[in-house]
């Protein structure tokens, strides 16, 4: 697949097929992602793979955490206010997805449903975890930022589909404990990876993108 169709086919895929991924095709996706750049060639990333009976265990764990209630404890925090032009683009996707899902603003349930669904992880059958030595800094934020998208790129190109997740990592104590992952490594995210379930509702959505000359800015040419 060429590189421009790949941009625009890799879409973040919120249900999945109960269809198993294999870790030779795995192998494969995060060989390319470790292709990505980084700062003196220092390859920050600190990766753990969640498949299988695993990922059943912490799925379990989750849905115990979210049906209490639990308030969230991801390792990287959130802006307190987003500056408004931001603000406006993440309520207007946001407006647009839910009106795709076919969920309207007071219907409680549904939204519950879809809320729930962020925290078993879409049902996928792979979940990878991307960590950082805590001692690192901003820059190796960025160079873990190249890998994931290289990650989902490289998915989309083997037919597979993804979704990066901030709120597979609302609970990082659990993911720390059954994928026995040291205290000096930071749970920064996790992308999701397996087959995307195309007929369901979730996945209907496509995201727009801002115009390239609100964010652009040409000098000299
Ligand atoms: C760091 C990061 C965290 C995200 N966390 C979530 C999440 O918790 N739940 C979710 O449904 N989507 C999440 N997303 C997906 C974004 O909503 C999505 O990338 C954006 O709306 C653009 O849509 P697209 O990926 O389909 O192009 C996350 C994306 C990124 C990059």
């Amino acid at each position: 697949m060429e590189a421009t169709k790949i941009f625009f086919e890799r879409h973040t895929i919120r249900k999945y097929l109960d269809k198993p991924v294999s870790k030779e095709l795995l192998t494969d996706v995060l060989k390319d992602a470790t292709r990505a750049p980084s700062w003196a060639n220092s390859q920050p990333w600190e990766i753990y793979v969640a498949s299988g009976e695993t990922l059943e265990r912490l799925r379990s764990a989750y849905l115990e955490s979210f049906e209490n209630y639990e308030p969230h404890k991801q390792e990287l925090s959130t802006p307190r206010e987003w500056p408004e032009y931001i603000d406006k683009r993440m309520k207007k996707s946001f407006a647009e997805s839910f009106k795709s899902m076919g969920i309207v603003r007071d219907d409680e349930i549904e939204r519950y449903k879809n809320w729930k669904n962020n925290y078993q992880f879409f049902g996928e059958p792979v979940a990878v975890f991307l960590c950082l030595d805590a001692s690192l800094t901003h820059w190796s934020m960025f160079d873990l930022g190249m890998f994931a998208n290289s990650l989902m790129l490289s998915a989309k190109a083997h037919g597979l589909d993804s979704a990066p997740a901030a709120s597979s990592v609302s609970y990082p104590h659990h993911i720390r404990k059954i994928l026995d992952i040291p205290d000096n490594q930071k749970i920064i995210v996790g992308i999701m990876i397996g087959y995307a379930d195309l007929e369901h509702p979730y996945n209907q959505y496509i995201s727009s993108r801002t115009p390239i000359e609100e964010v652009v800015n040409f000098r000299g040419m």
